[in-house]
């Protein structure tokens, strides 16, 4: 992920665990006359019936051009697109019973690294900023990397999670620079961790309402059951590079309120307590408290749900990246469906999800979407692309927006039902075209879902504009030409429900 300081890029060029390649990884974008918005140009291929809702997804990356997030529809065709920032984890999810949207804002360090400071941000159905959940320094004295200028750092909340429970709390991880003893792994015994923090937040007043941090809780977790990852010789020597061991990057709760936490590095996914105790291990290669079945591995995997919970029986998904910085190539990613039986402490896998026409290795990010129908939306992380697949594993489609893998990245990709009803008006474009005595009329509105088509009125004066023309809606832009030259234009957005569907006056330029 880049950075938006000079001092971070600094420090992610002296530690690139990877060269970058001169090779030119630019991706196609889509361009408007009444938008400066420029998304991706989603190379969508499809081979059955997909679900409804739209495609939620970040742009991140050296390669990414406009740095931002994205909703769009399966046809290519954009929905909204925010300013330019460095956000991740964009999705619609229930607050109070009302839609909103989440996601999160800061400064995200590239790998060697892969987490980040900054706040987790609420949007309403309007794209109205309602709430900034945050913790201060001031909330557990965190430390970070010294390159990073600490007093620029309103908030150290890490991208990896940021889920509103049925409770209408929010759960976030935090990543925090200390000093540990890692002789254990035969590093120093003044040695530099990260350490990895989950916490339930109250959304309006950011209280704390729980709080677990790994190290607390290492004589459950020890530090030798770390997997392969990178060689402990060149990290935890100082605090610019310290220690990654845990690397959580998902929280999710059970009924009970117990936690469903995800390790990368420990290829295992933990059930927290209420207390903090680990009540329970799911290692995804050796088993841990659980036997795996022949069919069931999984490692460096990202975004653990609890999907249902019946008696003795859980059901959990998961992105199971089976590639790091250090192992790449050999099992391919695939979503993950088990069942852990916790009397009989047998694991089992219910379904994977891999298109073996083409095989994905997502070194890093990624999730695993359930929806009400049964399918499946997987976003592939640092490969930028979104697979649906049928609940038995079949292929449905696949919306591709950068190339290779690494390049252009989003963090997760959802599909989701969305109703946008922006505050900001639609946008409107005119241009006089001399020679065919006419005038091409461009109309958008970003962020809105509910408008099927268009009115336009013309006139000689704001006060005496008439109808003139009424167009079907195509897409994000509609284009439409209308006879005569006109002096000045507005349009309406018409349709069910639209408030504020009302464009300003402007006058034709001279050409477009
Ligand atoms: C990269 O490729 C794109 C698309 O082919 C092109 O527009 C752009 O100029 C190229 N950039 C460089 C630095 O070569
Ligand atoms: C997208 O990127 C282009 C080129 O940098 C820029 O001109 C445009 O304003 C950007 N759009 C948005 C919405 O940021
Ligand atoms: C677009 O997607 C199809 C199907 O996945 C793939 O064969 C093709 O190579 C992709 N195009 C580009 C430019 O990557
Ligand atoms: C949240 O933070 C963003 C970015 O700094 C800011 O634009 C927005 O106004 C804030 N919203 C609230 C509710 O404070
Ligand atoms: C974060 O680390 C610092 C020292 O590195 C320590 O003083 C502080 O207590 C830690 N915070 C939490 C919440 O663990
Ligand atoms: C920290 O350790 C790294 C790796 O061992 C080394 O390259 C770097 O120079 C050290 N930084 C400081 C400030 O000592
Ligand atoms: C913590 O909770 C677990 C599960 O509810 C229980 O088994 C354990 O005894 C508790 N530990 C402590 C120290 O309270
Ligand atoms: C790769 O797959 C094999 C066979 O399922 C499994 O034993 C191994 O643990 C997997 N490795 C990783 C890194 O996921
Ligand atoms: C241009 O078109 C308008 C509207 O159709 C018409 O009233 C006008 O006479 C035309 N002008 C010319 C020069 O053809
Ligand atoms: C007409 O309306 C536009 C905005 O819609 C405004 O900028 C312009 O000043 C208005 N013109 C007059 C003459 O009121």
């Amino acid at each position: 992920m880049s950075l938006p300081s000079l001092a971070t890029s600094f420090l992610i060029c002296s530690l690139q665990a990877f060269p970058v390649s001169a090779q030119n990884y630019t991706w196609p974008w889509q361009t408007y006359k009444s938008s400066s918005a420029e998304p991706p140009s989603l190379n969508i291929t499809k081979s059955g019936p997909t679900s409804p809702g739209y495609l939620f997804f970040d742009q991140n990356g050296e390669y990414a051009h406009n740095y931002s997030l994205f909703i769009m529809s399966d046809d290519n065709e954009l929905i909204w697109q925010s300013g330019y920032g460095d956000y991740s984890a964009f999705r619609t999810q229930t607050f109070e019973g009302k839609p909103v949207l989440t996601f999160f804002n800061g400064v995200s360090l590239a790998e060697p690294y892969g987490w980040g400071h900054g706040i987790i941000q609420i949007l309403d159905d309007s794209y109205t900023s309602i709430y900034n959940v945050s913790l201060t320094v001031d909330d557990g004295n965190f430390l970070t990397l010294p390159e990073l200028d600490a007093s620029q750092l309103s908030s150290y909340l890490d991208m990896h999670e940021s889920q509103i429970t049925a409770q209408n709390t929010l759960l976030v991880t935090l990543y925090n620079v200390t000093k540990y003893d890692l002789s254990a792994v035969g590093g120093p015994r003044d040695g530099w961790v990260t350490d990895s923090l989950f916490y339930e937040l109250d959304i309006k007043t950011n209280e704390i309402l729980f709080k677990w941090s790994a190290l607390d809780h290492i004589d459950q977790i020890p530090l030798s059951n770390v997997q392969q990852f990178y060689p402990v010789a060149d990290f935890g020597k100082n605090q610019s590079v310290p220690y990654g061991y845990f690397h959580i990057n998902s929280v999710d709760k059970f009924a009970d309120g117990s936690y469903l936490i995800s390790s990368r590095y420990y290829c295992s996914i933990f059930k927290i307590s209420k207390n903090g105790t680990v009540e329970w291990t799911l290692q995804g290669q050796t088993g841990g408290d659980f036997t795996l079945d022949d069919q069931l591995s999984f490692c460096y995997q990202h975004d653990a749900r609890v999907r249902k919970e019946i008696g003795s029986t859980v059901q959990i998904s998961l992105f199971d990246n089976a590639n790091s910085e250090v192992i790449a190539g050999v099992n391919q990613t695939k979503g993950v469906l088990l069942t852990l039986n916790t009397e009989t402490r047998k694991a089992t896998l219910d379904q994977a999800y891999v298109d073996p026409q083409d095989a994905i290795y997502a070194f890093s990010q990624g999730n695993t979407q359930l929806l009400d129908n049964g399918n499946v939306i997987m976003g592939y992380g640092s490969t930028p692309k979104i697979r649906e697949f049928s609940p038995d594993g079949a292929t449905l489609m696949t919306a591709q927006f950068g190339p290779g893998d690494g390049h252009i990245f989003s963090y997760r990709a959802y599909r989701l039902p969305w109703v946008g009803r922006p505050k900001s008006p639609p946008s409107v474009v005119a241009c006089k075209c001399e020679n065919s005595n006419s005038t091409t009329v461009y109309m958008s509105w970003l962020g809105a879902t509910e408008h099927k088509s268009w009115e336009i009125f013309t006139g000689d004066s704001n006060s005496s504009l008439i109808l003139t023309s009424h167009v079907e809606r195509t897409g994000f832009e509609t284009v439409a030409t209308i006879p005569g030259q006109v002096s000045l234009i507005r349009v309406e957005a018409q349709g069910v429900g639209i408030t504020g569907g009302v464009s300003n006056v402007v006058s034709p330029q001279s050409s477009c």
